[in-house]
């Protein structure tokens, strides 16, 4: 089948420039000399993790425990997930994941620390831990390497938990005092420190400066080895994600429906929603829940209903979580349809 053939909304990928875009960042990595943890939050498809972890990446990581379940069932041995597991259920699923894959979970409190000894003990097993330190993204993470160093001391004590060390997102250049601090201080007090995880597409080079053991990369599936800022940014070349819509109405000369809106797009950043492939210059101003308003004055095209245009979202992989499926092609041939299998695993 041709992807033009596809019935609309259809999310498809072209499979080459995803596989170079996989390809440049584990090349890129090696040349750095920074091992790379391949974030599976930017796709959710474990055919895709395995293609990462085939191009050279040491592991991956999921931002949720759901997301994870799906990777392990899918085969996947070693996994960080950079998120504070709270609460007995999901302590008891972290457990159940880690007596079948190495697991690694982030924590900034000895109330999380201790919610996952605690479980450890009543069911069996060791969980992988590292301290979280907030160095400038003011969102989760210990304030100080001193509070670092108390966290630490409380957490090596506890049964059921293997210290392994400290992450921190993104890898900042600004970062370099508060991560060296917190690796001496620990050091210093006889606390190994065998990981010290940073991330971030682009920021690879600044993981290595900061003496990251492992660097945490994920939306380069979509964007190529530097982050897509705005939708300006967006490129045909280096985009492999596209969603290809058909036009449903014309209903003046100026403006065109598509039949995809906020549940195919998403509204994330502000107009112009994406870019099209076909015609750059036309600007898709405005978006009803299942209407895309395309404004086509700057175009000479006269756009007819039933046309297909592609379309590459602002945040592929936002809209990507919107959509059952995605339809890998290769030269317009469709090649696979991947289940977007960790779709709605937030728990
Ligand atoms: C903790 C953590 N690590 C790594 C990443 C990957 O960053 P990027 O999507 O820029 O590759 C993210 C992204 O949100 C993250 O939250």
């Amino acid at each position: 089948m041709n992807v033009d053939e596809l019935d609309t909304p259809a999310v498809v990928c072209d499979l080459d420039k995803l596989g170079r875009n996989i390809r440049d960042m584990a090349a890129r990595c090696r040349q750095i000399g920074i091992p790379l943890r391949s974030h599976t939050k930017s796709h959710k498809i474990p055919e895709i993790a395995h293609m990462q972890l085939a191009s050279g990446a040491i592991g991956i990581c999921c931002q949720k425990l759901g997301d994870a379940e799906v990777m392990v069932a899918a085969g996947i041995r070693d996994i960080l997930v950079p998120y504070n597991v709270v609460g007995p259920i999901k302590v008891e699923r972290l457990l159940r994941l880690a007596r079948r894959a190495a697991m690694t979970v982030a924590v900034d409190s000895v109330d999380t620390a201790q919610g996952i000894s605690e479980g450890a003990r009543r069911l069996g097993g060791t969980v992988r831990v590292l301290i979280e330190l907030d160095t400038g993204a003011h969102r989760c993470g210990v304030q100080s390497p001193q509070a670092a160093l108390d966290l630490a001391r409380k957490i090596v004590e506890l049964p059921g938990i293997d210290f392994q060390g400290v992450m921190t997102y993104p890898s900042r250049a600004d970062a370099k005092p508060f991560l060296d601090e917190t690796v001496s201080l620990l050091r210093g007090d006889g606390i190994p420190v065998d990981v010290v995880s940073g991330g971030g597409t682009g920021h690879e080079a600044i993981s290595k400066e900061l003496g990251c053991t492992e660097t945490r990369s994920g939306s380069y599936v979509w964007e190529g080895l530097s982050r897509v800022q705005n939708s300006g940014d967006l490129s045909d070349e280096r985009c492999p994600l596209r969603i290809i819509v058909t036009v449903v109405s014309v209903p003046t000369e100026n403006r065109i429906i598509v039949d995809g809106g906020i549940k195919t797009f998403t509204t994330f950043r502000t107009a112009p929603y994406g870019l099209c492939v076909e015609y750059p210059e036309i600007k898709m101003h405005a978006m009803s829940v299942e209407h895309g308003h395309v404004d086509v004055s700057g175009c000479s095209h006269r756009f007819r209903v039933g046309e297909r245009l592609q379309w590459i979202p602002n945040h592929q992989e936002i809209a990507l979580n919107m959509h059952d499926e995605l339809v890998g092609y290769r030269g317009r041939q469709v090649e696979v349809v991947w289940p977007v299998a960790g779709r709605g695993k937030v728990k």
